[in-house]
């Protein structure tokens, strides 16, 4: 019997792309140049299986397409919002993701924000290698202590819950938390956490935001100017979450007149670009979408997709079906 044919949208690790050319007729992508839209279509015309990654902008134009030949786009990434969901329900598209494997990894780059943020890292490097440092001195770079505060979760799903333990067991935070789907009972006993009825709730007593809740329509600038201001003067916000749940021009405002002290962002509304503003203040701290990028979690997340498209091929349910 002929293998299926999968084509994927960008390199993903050897060790995957080893896996995949065992069991699969598969097209990789050696030199990691984003595909286009027609060359997305065209792959959904070609092969049974299309992997995409959270960078491409699968969407109901794309889906549209004519002669569609695909019945399963196996996503790497747990999030989804890149994918036109009803879009590919409508076309009769089986659609995968890739949680668990990515939460540790997504959770500790959430506290390296944190602690960068509150220890003003990011600052302190540049004045090293800008080679400003003077010495050691009773008030220099002065931020904010850690230990004990308050960090305030919207959204309390795997990487929030994961967040809340590094928090609550590594520096004896507080934790409260606001999602309309709580958390196991043992899990909020265990952290000593408290829900909080709404993200207002949470804004206005939290020193430290984290932010978890998935990106699209539902969450759109769910953080705007106004929310922006419930925030205590000297609080922090952190997204590893998605860039769109920011309104980025009143964060900015934010940040530049003290509404809030800092923020540690890993995701932007319409990334790679970053707005040049934020690129210019010094508390904030900037990663490139890092969540995930530790060599275990990538290649755990990408034989994850190799098991989702396996289980498919054999006529079983992918454990991780979305749709
Ligand atoms: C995901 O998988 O959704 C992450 O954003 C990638 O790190």
């Amino acid at each position: 019997m002929s293998k299926p044919r999968v084509i994927v949208s960008r390199k993903w690790p050897q060790e995957v792309e080893s896996r995949m050319q065992e069991l699969f007729d598969v097209q990789l992508n050696e030199d990691d140049t984003p595909m286009s839209a027609g060359q997305m279509q065209a792959a959904l015309q070609s092969a049974d299986a299309f992997c995409p990654t959270v960078s491409d902008n699968v969407n109901a134009e794309l889906l549209s397409v004519d002669n569609l030949k695909a019945e399963i786009i196996g996503s790497y990434g747990v999030g989804f919002n890149h994918i036109d969901i009803d879009a590919a329900r409508t076309r009769g598209l089986v659609v995968t993701n890739t949680p668990e494997v990515l939460t540790d990894c997504t959770a500790d780059i959430a506290m390296t924000l944190l602690l960068m943020t509150a220890r003003r890292a990011g600052e302190g490097e540049r004045h090293v290698r800008n080679r400003e440092w003077s010495g050691w001195r009773p008030t220099h770079m002065m931020g904010t202590k850690v230990t004990g505060k308050t960090l305030g979760l919207i959204g309390m799903g795997r990487i929030a819950r994961a967040m809340a333990q590094r928090a609550y067991h590594g520096f004896g935070m507080k934790i409260i938390f606001t999602d309309p789907y709580p958390p196991p009972a043992e899990l909020v006993s265990e952290l000593q956490a408290e829900s909080r009825a709404s993200i207002e709730e949470v804004l206005q007593e939290a020193d430290f935001v984290s932010l978890h809740c998935p990106g699209g329509k539902e969450t759109y600038h769910l953080i705007n100017r106004e929310r922006l201001s419930m925030m205590k003067p000297g609080a922090f916000l952190v997204n590893s979450a998605r860039g769109d749940v920011i309104d980025q021009s009143a964060l900015v405002e934010a940040l530049d007149n003290g509404t809030i002290a800092g923020a540690g962002l890993d995701v932007y509304e319409g990334e790679p670009a970053v707005p040049a503003a934020l690129l210019t203040l010094d508390n904030v701290v900037l990663f490139p979408h890092l969540g995930s990028a530790s060599r275990e979690t990538r290649v755990a997340m990408g034989m994850r997709v190799v098991e989702n498209l396996q289980a498919f091929f054999s006529g079983e349910a992918p454990r991780d079906r979305v749709v």
